[in-house]
């Protein structure tokens, strides 16, 4: 890290919460004494538990996974439907897997809030811009669980006359039936536990983790 004149605060107050100050500039300090709590870093969290795909192991399945859409979907230009937020990273990857001039959208969807517990009710946060008539849409999903999130969104888009909607899940339970949600792509298939990582988060964290883990909760 380099110096600055900001670097009497450490790395973990970097917070949404800053001040600003009256030139304008705004500060990764808190406006008062409410010190935000300090956060382990990535490599000494306890919560992250056992890795149950490793970073190569996932970069592999996607190479696999890009080279088969790459080969059904020759002389198309297929649009590549990232659901936020767990998506992204897979998205980001597999897009760069397909040697295929590939579109990107994006849409939105709700129904974990901060718990580890699916709501029940899918809510659509954010639509798409793009119009799906007549295209070939490919519905990218970090993790296929109950299938809640999948009916809904195929119901939502089949609506709007694509010429094909496929969908391609990083993730799928072992429980789930991913042949009558007609999921064409799977990368794995897990068991039961919350993971975190590789786009997939708890509370809006761990997302970044490079590989897939089991969440522990009650680490210390
Ligand atoms: P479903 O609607 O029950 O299939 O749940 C699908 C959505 O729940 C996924 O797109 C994820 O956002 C979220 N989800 C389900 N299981 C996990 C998990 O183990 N870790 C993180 N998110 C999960």
């Amino acid at each position: 890290m380099t110096d600055s004149p900001a670097s009497d605060s450490s790395p973990f107050d970097h917070q949404a919460s800053g001040s600003t100050a009256s030139d304008g500039s705004t500060s990764a300090r808190p406006a008062s004494g409410d010190t935000p709590a300090r956060v382990p870093a990535i490599d000494q969290d306890p919560r992250i538990g056992e890795v149950l795909l490793s970073e190569e192991e996932i970069a592999e399945r996607i190479r696999e996974i890009g080279e088969r859409i790459s080969a059904d979907y020759e002389g198309e230009a297929p649009l590549l439907i990232c659901v936020l937020r767990g998506a992204y990273v897979f998205l980001t990857d597999l897009a760069r897997a397909v040697n295929l001039p590939v579109e990107i959208d994006f849409i939105a969807v709700s129904s974990y809030g901060s718990s580890t517990r699916t709501s029940g009710v899918v809510r659509l946060v954010k639509d798409l811009d793009v119009d799906l008539h007549g295209r070939h849409v490919i519905l990218v999903e970090d993790i296929v669980d109950t299938g809640l999130t999948l009916r809904y969104l195929r119901r939502s888009l089949e609506a709007r006359n694509p010429a094909s909607l496929e969908v391609c899940a990083l993730l799928a339970r072992e429980s789930a039936d991913i042949e009558s949600l007609g999921v064409r792509y799977v990368g794995f298939r897990i068991p039961g536990d919350f993971v975190i990582g590789y786009g997939l988060d708890i509370a809006e964290r761990y997302r970044n983790l490079r590989y897939i883990a089991l969440y522990e909760p009650d680490a210390t």
